[in-house]
């Protein structure tokens, strides 16, 4: 009875050591979140040519497979990059195809799992994972990616996420996304004229870069027409109608915190022309 009871121990302390260690000795991370499967090197073309990536950039790859979208991006616009992968045999292959495309310096390859990297460096992301798991990760992309960091996925959507831009090759779809800021609240401002200061309030709600606002003048409350948010980039056209005039504002900033910097351009009345334009929140 002793005799079983220390084999069935053994049986076990060797199973679990056979579980951290892998089959080559190495320390064996958890099994892959989706298998692999290699984006066609067309996609992969399409993909960075419509984040117009470029030597500036740091490109990501969570879960890169070969490496393809990491080493393209480097070899054809010498951006930098780096690819995470899960698998060791992946990390192995990436390294080496680096290697023959002459792209070492500028590329990097980790094994690890992707929702554990730190991520904050990126300004451009590629995936090509599952419906599943890009909804799983979208909480980390839209905390650690600095707005402006562009999101490419093939296949897969960001469910209601919006996609800024699309494509579809054969039977292949690719989405397109630029990280929002936050701009939800009351933004204020005042311009001044010949007849003094005169206030104006924008209260925007927000829906990922989808933004609406209501602005309140001296004379009237309108909506904001043409609003946009790209990153941190807002703008908006305000047009009210004080008596005798229809007034046409052209709003353009930068969002920073609870400021927006920027200008306005004024079609008539009395602040037509150009002029900063900074708001609080
Ligand atoms: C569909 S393949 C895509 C490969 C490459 N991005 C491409 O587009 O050619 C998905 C990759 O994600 C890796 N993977 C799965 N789960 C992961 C995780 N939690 N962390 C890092 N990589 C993971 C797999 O090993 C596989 O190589």
């Amino acid at each position: 009875m002793k005799f079983i009871r220390q084999k069935l121990w053994i049986t076990l302390l060797m199973v679990n050591v056979a579980s951290i260690l892998g089959g080559s000795g190495s320390p064996q991370t958890r099994i892959p979140d989706v298998h692999y499967e290699p984006t066609p090197q067309l996609i992969v073309e399409e993909l960075l040519k419509m984040a117009e990536v470029n030597r500036n950039d740091i490109v990501y790859d969570l879960g890169c497979g070969d490496g393809r979208f990491v080493i393209t991006a480097a070899k054809k616009y010498g951006a930098r990059g780096m690819g995470i992968d899960i698998d060791p045999k992946r990390i192995k292959e990436s390294i080496h195809k680096a290697r023959i495309a002459g792209v070492m310096d500028r590329v990097k390859f980790i094994e690890g799992d992707l929702f554990e990297t730190d991520i904050r460096e990126a300004t451009l992301v590629a995936l090509y994972l599952l419906p599943e798991l890009n909804m799983q990760l979208r909480p980390k992309l839209l905390k650690e990616l600095k707005p402006g960091t562009r999101v490419i996925s093939h296949e897969f959507d960001m469910y209601d996420w919006q996609p800024d831009k699309m494509g579809r090759l054969g039977r292949n779809k690719y989405y397109f996304w630029v990280v929002p800021t936050d701009v939800a609240g009351k933004w204020c401002w005042s311009l001044s004229s010949a007849k003094g200061e005169e206030q104006f309030t924008l209260t925007l709600a927000q829906k990922f870069q989808e933004i609406d606002g209501k602005i309140k003048t001296p004379v009237q409350t309108v909506s904001a027409l043409e609003a946009y948010l790209i990153g941190s980039q807002i703008g908006f056209l305000l047009r009210y109608r004080p008596p005798g005039l229809v007034v046409e504002m052209r709003y353009r900033g930068q969002v920073n915190g609870n400021t927006i910097n920027g200008t306005v351009e004024v079609n008539a009345g009395p602040f037509a022309g150009k002029h900063k334009w900074t708001a609080k929140r």
